[in-house]
């Protein structure tokens, strides 16, 4: 069986509080790559993107990714766009179990909408700037969150359903 597992998908989708609940049931050690990134640089991801610009954080998540990657028991909860730079989604499939949590654009913004976490891409949009983002951002992204081992639908019994993978030794 696997020990190293990574949540993927779109902002909002529930990956960190998910991640953190399949950790705990796992007792296995539960990251956020943001969390880590803000320990690596001091900074906070919006600050990332003030000061350093886009490129320089999706260098930083690759190179907390690397850490992960040594990790054992451990849930990984990645930032929306972890999958789509680099060679990030190649590497996570070759050292765990990646995991989808696929929510659709109308669930994506009632969850961004009311979400308290600032995050650099959506700043300053509007309600239905942020309905066109998540759709465009999407079409782009999917083919990167498709090359996931396992898809699960993010709205119900997520974690259950993990489990429920996992035990069935497939991975
Ligand atoms: C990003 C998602 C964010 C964070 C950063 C960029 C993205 O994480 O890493 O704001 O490119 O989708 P969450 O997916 O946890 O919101």
């Amino acid at each position: 069986m696997t020990n190293r597992i990574f949540l993927i998908g779109f902002m909002g989708s529930g990956k960190t509080t998910h991640g953190r609940k399949l950790a705990n049931k796992l007792c296995w050690r539960f990251e956020d790559m943001d969390e880590r990134i803000g320990e690596l640089t001091g900074l906070t991801v919006p600050e990332i993107f003030e000061r350093h610009g886009e490129e320089y954080f999706r260098l930083k998540e690759s190179e907390v990714l690397d850490t992960l990657c040594e990790r054992e028991k451990v849930v990984v909860s990645t930032g929306g766009g972890v999958p789509c730079h680099h060679d990030n989604m190649e590497r996570m499939n070759g050292c765990g179990l990646t995991i989808y949590l696929k929510l659709p654009p109308g669930a994506l913004l009632i969850r961004l909408a009311g979400s308290k976490t600032e995050r650099p891409l959506l700043t300053g949009k509007t309600e239905e700037d942020i309905q066109q983002t998540i759709v465009d951002m999407l079409a782009v992204r999917e083919p990167y969150y498709n090359q996931a081992k396992v898809v699960i639908d993010g709205h119900a019994d997520v974690v259950d359903r993990i489990l429920r993978v996992i035990s069935q030794n497939k991975f």
